[in-house]
């Protein structure tokens, strides 16, 4: 099945939990990755990937020695994801997002360079919501970057009381047309 019909079927399956009809474009993958520094970054976390089309970009992108964290809680999602990346680099792991710490060294716990997350943030109740941004927020160094699409500016608010800083950008290049917000951490 094309990742867009399968997108489009789990959409059906679980609206609240995937919160979009289709796959986003790479277009949109480029404008959310445009500001990390894949030359200098270490340690990547992924929120949401569904059928990759980030996670193949990041993978393209990252250093030889970088880790990246993907967390997927749909299980047909993970599972297709799981089945067609084999990069040592990646841990795809399913579960939900609210838990990146349980997945970190010690050591490690504080020193991600970037989140990048496609979580329908908006449709998730508030608590879960908090849990997510906050666990994003808690992972990141100083000055990491925590970056998050939206279809509204309804997150604005709720992304200034977590982050120091939140920059909006806007695309029509995608289905639907989206905002990227580009959190940083002090
Ligand atoms: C809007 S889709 C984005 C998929 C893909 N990144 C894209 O842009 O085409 C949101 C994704 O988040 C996943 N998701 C929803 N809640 C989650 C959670 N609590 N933890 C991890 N993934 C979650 C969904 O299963 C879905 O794959």
């Amino acid at each position: 099945m094309s990742s867009k019909r399968n997108f489009l079927k789990q959409f059906f399956k679980d609206r609240k939990m995937v919160g979009a009809v289709s796959p986003s474009t790479r277009f949109l993958g480029e404008k959310m990755l445009a500001n990390i520094d894949f030359d200098k970054a270490k340690g990547l976390v992924e929120l949401g990937p569904g059928t990759g089309i980030f996670t193949d970009i990041i993978m393209q992108r990252m250093r030889k020695d970088a880790k990246l964290l993907v967390f997927e809680l749909h299980d047909e999602f993970y599972e297709a994801l799981n089945a067609r990346i084999n990069d040592p680099r990646v841990q795809i792991i399913h579960d939900s997002a609210e838990n990146i710490a349980k997945y970190l060294p010690k050591e490690e716990q504080t020193t991600q360079d970037a989140v990048i997350s496609s979580l329908p943030l908006m449709v998730f109740p508030p608590e879960l919501r908090k849990a997510v941004v906050s666990a994003g927020y808690d992972c990141l160094k100083p000055k990491g970057k925590y970056v998050q699409f939206q279809y509204s500016l309804q997150s604005k608010k709720f992304l200034e009381s977590i982050y120091e800083s939140v920059k909006i950008t806007f695309t029509i290049k995608n289905f639907p047309p989206a905002f990227v917000y580009t959190c940083q951490k002090k």
